[in-house]
């Protein structure tokens, strides 16, 4: 079926609630635009596909999601250039990594058609919602969760797929101070780590709190094994670069999310000519570069946290301060690219952009 084939019931609101916007203080994730799609998952099929006000929701009590944390989300935003329309980055890599997080949890995967589709004419719906201002898009947040009611282990056998969108700036507003973790998981070969899986999220929480009292934004997350090898970040995944080169943990493993902002960052690098190695990245390695100074950059790469650069890295009683921001020349070139391509300033080239 090709997507625009696809049509949905819609419901809209009787007035917009854009004008109680305060554009100037955007808190991240804390308003929300206003329709929402949402269909079921019942007897082996989707149902009821809708985009309606947005609104609570009712929920049983023994809703199983709450219980046993079959629930999975996408994170992804739609961007306004000056020519006035609205683009958003990849959607089809969150899409497939959504069925991917979806078998992972047992749970039913949305086709990707309708996974597209439900986007597409719930941003077009709310477009006014996607304003054109540097640093700004709407935040699309498509999530699945299980909506049994009953207590008890086994897959369940609904399920509810919603999306909602929220209008966002940045996510950190100042360059990240991240903690390496000895101590605290966040994932184990075999377990869940490549999924985005709320509990992934939820189990982070504590040991990052941690991070947080003693003056960090985040982690960088090790292997669970030994703790000798840097897996990603709290809120994103991580590169360095060193020697001119841009080095990060490989996604061969399962306990790292695959990052489509680390994908795309890669993609770039390599067809500019920018070495990358894709491998076991040693705690011992990053922390001797940065004792010498040698590691040039260290950057977070996620939907939310677009590039974040990250201005210390603490390690047991050090902590390594890296060079200032506009020396990163790599970070701001891809960073100054990336940006340019969202918001259509330039022609794309890698056709990364899917026009609402
Ligand atoms: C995203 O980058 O989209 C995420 O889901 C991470 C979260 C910290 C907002």
């Amino acid at each position: 079926m090709s997507t625009s084939a696809l049509s949905f019931a819609v419901k809209k609101v009787e007035e917009s609630r854009i004008h109680q916007i305060d554009w100037d203080n955007l808190a991240f994730g804390k308003s929300f635009s206003d329709h929402m799609f949402m269909m079921e998952y019942a007897q082996g099929e989707w149902k009821q596909a809708r985009i309606v006000p947005f609104e609570p929701i009712p929920m049983h009590p023994a809703m199983s999601a709450i219980h046993y944390g079959q629930s999975i989300f996408e994170g992804l935003k739609a961007y306004r250039g000056k020519n006035g329309k609205i683009a958003i980055f990849r959607p089809d890599m969150n899409a497939k990594r959504f069925a991917e997080s979806a078998n992972r949890m047992c749970m039913p995967t949305v086709p990707e058609d309708i996974f597209l589709e439900a986007i597409r004419q719930l941003v077009s719906l709310d477009q006014n919602w996607v304003i054109e201002s540097p640093g700004y898009s709407l935040y699309i947040r498509p999530f699945l969760f299980a909506t049994d009611e009953f207590v008890g282990i086994k897959p369940a056998e609904t399920y509810k797929f919603m999306i909602i969108t929220s209008p966002v700036g940045a996510y950190y507003s100042e360059p990240v101070r991240v903690k390496i973790e000895e101590y605290y998981t966040r994932a184990a070969s075999g377990g869940v780590g490549r999924a985005k899986a709320a509990g992934n999220y939820g189990s982070s929480l504590y040991p990052a709190k941690i991070a947080q009292n003693q003056g960090f934004h985040q982690l960088i997350w090790t292997d669970a094994v030994e703790h000798k090898y840097i897996e990603e970040s709290g809120t994103m995944n991580i590169v360095f670069q060193l020697n001119g080169k841009l080095v990060t943990p490989s996604e061969d493993s399962d306990t790292i999310l695959r990052g489509v902002t680390k994908r795309s960052i890669i993609e770039i690098a390599q067809i500019w000519g920018i070495e990358v190695e894709e491998r076991k990245v040693s705690v011992e390695e990053i922390v001797t570069a940065a004792r010498s100074g040698l590691l040039e950059d260290a950057f977070g790469a996620g939907t939310a946290a677009t590039i974040a650069q990250i201005a210390k890295i603490g390690y047991r009683d050090e902590i390594f301060e890296l060079p200032p921001i506009e020396s990163r020349t790599i970070s701001n070139r891809i960073k100054d690219y990336m940006n340019a391509l969202k918001y259509q300033e330039i022609d794309d080239e890698m056709g990364w952009n899917f026009l609402i």
